[in-house]
């Protein structure tokens, strides 16, 4: 809303003055009681006039627009008091009935978002937990805004690995233990192949021609890969189930096979690849070189990502594309976005990185020598959840949905907190808080607002002087501010900019709900109370939906 104003405020002067190209400018001061501030030395010198001529234009311009209602001069600024009763009426407004603040925008682009993207056989991370929950929350954003996204799983199901996979399973695998437990299962297979290379080298040769043969189209081969695929995909399946996320494509690694051949034809074609030592490969000085095809004719990680950027754009024409993957993976990137360059494509790549999840002090990913199966550590969550609103609230109904609900919220927020780059420390019981920085303080408060509607019937009609005192009006400006951050979240690929102005929000709501008697005997001033905060609650719980939480109306 604010956004809107300032553009009205520039397109009046602009109007006024008859000077399309005049650079007007309209601040937010950090200081002082304005709420926007025109400085005009800048159009002094632009218009050639004398600053109380200025003065008296932009005055002039600008006081008939029913969002100002005060113009002070002070120090080469024209400083602006928005009209606090229209400002509010137009937002509060505006909420209710779900308009502009829910961002209506159409951008006629396509962003494509790479996300979670688990390797076959291996177990879930907690790193592709963080990129899964990032990329969710980045996929809403951005389709709230108007984009359309196109979700990729770009699951990790090809390479070297698959060879020894296949063989690894021909000599000790088992068929119904795998259906037990896939994941640990396969994964004790890897090990038992690195175990008994060490004693039988020739198991690497094995391996190698196997996933030959299995890049050569093999049936025997491709049958038994795609039964581990199959396998380790349920798995992931309901990790995806319990976390409510979904993705438009699950095209992996394994989907790039039959068009590397052409990626590697074109690089050829543009006198990039080079031969190095039996190798093929292209040069990108400063960076390593990336290694397209190994001696043996493989192909590798990043000849995978490139046939899938290339496919990606004939497909999707996409107009960004975000990879959502660990620090650890920068140099990967930096060399994917290099040979595309050098390829001659000018696409909008971005690596969305971000930092490691830590326990205790150190890197999340074991736990007493054990591989912690993530799918627990959620199910710990909410369990620990369930404990936690049965203490508060013997006699809730759908207990065990709210608890899903918290816990998993819990975990998600946790990571959307704050900045990406920076690790998390994952503490279930300081996430599980109910105060705080917590996704439970958040669905807390809009549960919260929930019971105050609850028996509560909202006429169409509501005043809205009493919104012009400083915390009721504080409250307004941060709902107008959604906007904003939505718009400032999908700049920074952060979600955390959602996650931190609904903190603000629901800290504001709270002090207000601490100071003012929502319910009094005032009807007029009830009515404008409840507006208010259903107004608060909506966003509330659309800022939760974008980061993937559920919005509860009991707990
Ligand atoms: N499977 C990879 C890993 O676990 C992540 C893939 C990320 N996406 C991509 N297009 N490279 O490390």
């Amino acid at each position: 809303m604010i956004q809107q104003i300032k553009q009205q405020l520039k397109e009046r002067v602009i109007a006024h003055f008859q000077l399309e190209n005049l650079n007007v400018v309209v601040e937010e001061p950090k200081r002082g009681t304005a709420d926007l501030a025109i400085p005009l030395f800048a159009l002094v010198k632009q218009l050639s006039k004398p600053m109380p001529v200025v003065l008296e234009e932009v005055k002039k311009a600008i006081e008939s627009y029913d969002m100002v209602s005060e113009i002070q001069f002070l120090n080469g600024f024209l400083n602006i008091s928005i009209n606090r009763a229209v400002f509010a009426k137009t937002v509060v407004d505006q909420v209710l009935e779900e308009q502009a603040l829910f961002g209506n925008q159409q951008t006629e682009q396509t962003v494509c978002i790479d996300y979670s993207a688990p390797n076959i056989a291996k177990s879930f991370s907690i790193g592709h937990l963080r990129s899964t929950m990032i990329g969710n929350a980045l996929k809403n954003i951005y389709q709230k805004l108007g984009y359309r996204v196109v979700g990729i799983n770009h699951l990790g199901d090809w390479g070297t690995q698959f060879g020894k996979m296949i063989v690894a399973y021909k000599k000790w695998g088992n068929r119904a233990d795998i259906e037990q437990n896939p994941i640990v299962e396969l994964q004790k297979l890897y090990v038992k192949f690195h175990d008994e290379v060490v004693n039988d080298p020739t198991l690497e040769d094995q391996a190698r021609a196997v996933f030959k043969a299995l890049e050569d189209g093999d049936a025997e081969m491709l049958e038994l890969w795609r039964y581990f695929r199959d396998e380790s995909l349920k798995e992931f399946m309901s990790m995806y189930d319990l976390l409510g996320v979904s993705f438009d494509s699950y095209d992996g690694e394994s989907f790039y096979n039959d068009k590397m051949a052409a990626v590697a034809d074109e690089l050829e074609q543009k006198g990039l690849l080079v031969e190095d030592d039996g190798a093929m490969i292209v040069r990108i000085d400063p960076l390593p070189p990336a290694l397209i095809k190994r001696r043996d004719g493989a192909t590798l990680y990043i000849t995978r990502d490139l046939a899938a950027l290339l496919y990606r754009y004939k497909t999707y024409r996409f107009d960004k594309v975000l990879y959502v993957v660990g620090n650890e993976q920068k140099l990967h990137f930096d060399q994917l976005k290099s040979v595309s360059k050098l390829m001659g494509y000018d696409l909008d790549i971005h690596h969305v990185n971000f930092g490691l999840v830590m326990q205790d002090g150190k890197k999340m990913s074991t736990r007493g020598g054990r591989v912690v199966k993530l799918y627990d550590v959620i199910k710990e969550a909410i369990s620990s959840a369930s404990q936690a609103i049965f203490d508060k609230n013997p006699n809730l109904q759908n207990q065990a949905a709210v608890a899903k609900a918290v816990g998993i919220g819990a975990v998600i927020f946790n990571d959307l907190k704050n900045d990406r780059n920076l690790d998390i420390e994952f503490n279930l019981e300081n996430m599980l808080a109910f105060e705080g920085q917590t996704g439970p303080y958040l669905q807390y408060s809009s549960v919260r607002i929930a019971s105050i509607l609850k028996n509560q019937t909202l006429t169409n009609d509501y005043p809205v002087d009493s919104y012009t005192s400083d915390l009721p009006f504080e409250l307004i400006k941060q709902l107008s501010g959604f906007e904003d951050a939505l718009l400032k979240a999908a700049e920074l690929n952060g979600p955390h900019v959602i996650s931190r102005y609904l903190l603000q929000l629901a800290q504001t709501f709270n002090q207000f709900y601490g100071q003012y008697k929502i319910i009094t005997e005032d009807e007029a001033l009830k009515q404008a109370n409840l507006h208010l905060i259903q107004a608060v609650r909506i966003v509330l719980n659309e800022g939760m939906r974008l980061l993937g939480m559920i919005a509860l109306d009991e707990m």
